[in-house]
């Protein structure tokens, strides 16, 4: 018996894997986040299958699910929305299913991150503007963020900044960005990436919170950095004419000439 932890992806029904889609049409018992995991995403179960929206259970009862169906012989679907990577309540899980002696696996999903950036039809990451994205967020009722994980600290790097969870704490978000990266830097809400009622909203972190509709209060992401203007950027090396690389060596001399192209 094993408990299979899948990514349900951002909220549109096709953004599952495949092998997502094939445990959960395999598990008699599917346990899912009902808060953000769409219903279609359901209908890959068996007609018979056990469904639990955990959402109103704490820790120790999702344990107990897990071990009736471990007593009863069934194998667990265990849905999270997004990826299981992030802010999933994955960890606290595997530790005690683990110490039950109980198998897990884990099949990743598409990252609410991700579905934004796809949402805005851009990389997070252009050449000459940012290298590095952060996946962050604000603190909350019921979580305390690590000493040296502010906001003004990843401010300071300059790179593209995705948080999570704070469409609550706007006033924080601007105070904390602003000094690093000025009133001008573009900010991109988007409210409900991949859903059918997706909203996008391209401001700056001056008028972030004017152009913040009053119904976006939670399900959004606030992508902040120069990378979310979409331009002035460096076009990359990698299909530069004139460089010399491993796939398209430039000179009978490149190092890569002799290369084995076989081997990769
Ligand atoms: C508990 S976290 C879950 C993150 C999830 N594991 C992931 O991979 O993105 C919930 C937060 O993720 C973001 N989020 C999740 N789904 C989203 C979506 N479809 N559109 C925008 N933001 C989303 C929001 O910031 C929300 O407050």
């Amino acid at each position: 018996m094993t408990v299979h932890f899948i990514g349900a992806g951002p909220g549109a029904a096709d953004l599952i894997t495949l092998r997502g889609r094939d445990l959960i049409a395999a598990c008699k018992v599917c346990l899912y986040a009902g808060s953000l995991v769409p219903k279609e995403i359901l209908a890959h179960c068996p007609e018979d299958a056990k469904l639990v929206n955990t959402a109103p259970l704490d820790l120790d009862a999702i344990v107990a699910e897990c071990k009736a169906a471990e007593a009863a012989g069934h194998d667990v679907a265990r849905l999270h929305s997004g990826d299981l990577s992030v802010w999933s309540a994955m960890g606290e899980q595997i530790r005690r299913l683990k110490a039950e002696g109980i198998a897990v696996s884990v099949t990743p999903g598409v990252p609410s991150f991700a579905a934004a950036a796809a949402a805005l039809q851009t990389e997070l990451t252009l050449p000459g503007l940012a290298q590095s994205v952060v996946l962050t967020r604000t603190p909350g009722r019921a979580s305390t963020m690590p000493e040296g994980e502010s906001l003004q600290n990843f401010a300071a790097t300059g790179a593209t900044l995705a948080i999570h969870l704070s469409i609550g704490n706007l006033d924080a978000v601007i105070a904390d960005l602003t000094p690093a990266y000025g009133a001008a830097c573009p900010v991109a809400v988007v409210y409900r990436a991949s859903w059918p009622d997706q909203e996008i909203i391209r401001t700056n972190l001056q008028q972030l919170k004017a152009d913040t509709p009053e119904h976006v209060t939670r399900t959004a992401l606030i992508l902040v950095g120069p990378a979310l203007a979409g331009e002035g950027f460096e076009e990359s090396c990698l299909y530069a004419t004139d460089y010399d690389r491993r796939y398209r060596p430039q000179t009978a001399e490149s190092p890569w000439s002799s290369w084995n192209h076989g081997d990769d």
